[in-house]
């Protein structure tokens, strides 16, 4: 026993099962430790005898501010400024020199890109900067950022960062995007008007978007869902993509090309042919 409550397998099964539902994480058997550790505090805010009582309480309510709370406390928001890099460079030497062109051919007027399960922003901000770059693009895109965690989606908003998260930014981005506040550095107005984020659960049935993205990242989240659930949420992502656009996954996921209609570009990228439930490629 780790803290004042004690954990029975029965109450992990049941909280297990709450967040397996409600957001598609797996625990996993070997994650009691884990749930003692980030849950111990908020049990003994609430005064609780037994994790049998909280999980009564998030059933009673189970949208409301507690299971809030569970997913704030066990979701893994890991990220950092720059990962897996080559996405962005494929953004930057790709997609963007094709969509300017499209844009000069009178063919596109602006394009979409969607960064889901963003957590703290910080690829929601990468994909800003790499677009800000090409000053002539900067008008033409808004950068959508969403995540289950509203804890995370507060931090990614408030857009100020450590300096040693800022640290993986190179010099020339950090003196163009960052402007030193007490706490660290601030991603500058003129970033931040290009990104909007939303509180948003990708296991739900459907997404509520009336337009589809050129671009949509979903990367380091599909491991912690089970195959089944997996499998429907890259069928949700890739009808939210517009055929002939791009989606791309962690370096350490797979999808099933075959099966979603998708070809392999890179590692983690795929583009979307069009050819799920008979869409027509552009
Ligand atoms: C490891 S982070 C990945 C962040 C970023 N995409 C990256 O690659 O660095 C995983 C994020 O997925 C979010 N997440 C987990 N389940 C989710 C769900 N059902 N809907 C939306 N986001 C979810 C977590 O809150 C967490 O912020």
């Amino acid at each position: 026993m780790i803290g004042e409550h004690s954990l029975t397998p029965a109450d992990f099964d049941r909280l297990a099962e709450i967040l397996r539902r409600e957001v598609g994480i797996e625990l996993g058997e070997t994650k009691q430790s884990l749930l003692l550790a980030r849950l111990g505090s908020l049990m003994r805010t609430l005064g609780m005898d037994s994790y049998g009582q909280l999980a009564d309480a998030i059933d009673q309510d189970p949208g409301g501010p507690l299971m809030l709370e569970l997913v704030n406390r066990l979701s893994t928001n890991h990220t950092y400024f720059n990962r897996e890099e080559r996405h962005f460079l494929f953004l930057r030497e790709s997609l963007l020199p094709f969509w300017r062109q499209q844009m000069l051919r009178g063919e596109r007027k602006r394009f979409r890109i969607w960064s889901a399960a963003c957590s703290t922003g910080e690829e929601t901000y990468n994909i800003a900067m790499t677009i800000a770059d090409e000053t002539d693009l900067r008008g033409s895109c808004r950068v959508l950022g969403t995540d289950i965690s509203s804890g995370a989606i507060e931090k990614a908003r408030r857009g100020t960062y450590t300096p040693q998260a800022l640290a993986k930014l190179s010099p020339s981005w950090r003196e163009r995007y960052v402007r030193d506040v007490a706490t660290g550095g601030e991603i500058v107005p003129q970033i931040r008007e290009m990104v909007v984020f939303r509180r948003m659960n990708l296991i739900r049935e459907r997404f509520p978007f009336r337009n589809s993205f050129d671009l949509v990242f979903c990367r380091n989240v599909l491991i912690y869902f089970h195959e089944e659930l997996r499998a429907r949420v890259v069928e949700n992502l890739v009808r939210s993509v517009e055929p002939g656009g791009y989606l791309v996954v962690g370096h350490s996921e797979t999808v099933d090309r075959n099966r979603f209609g998708l070809s392999y570009v890179q590692p983690g990228i795929y583009k979307v042919t069009g050819q799920l439930s008979g869409r027509t490629a552009r």
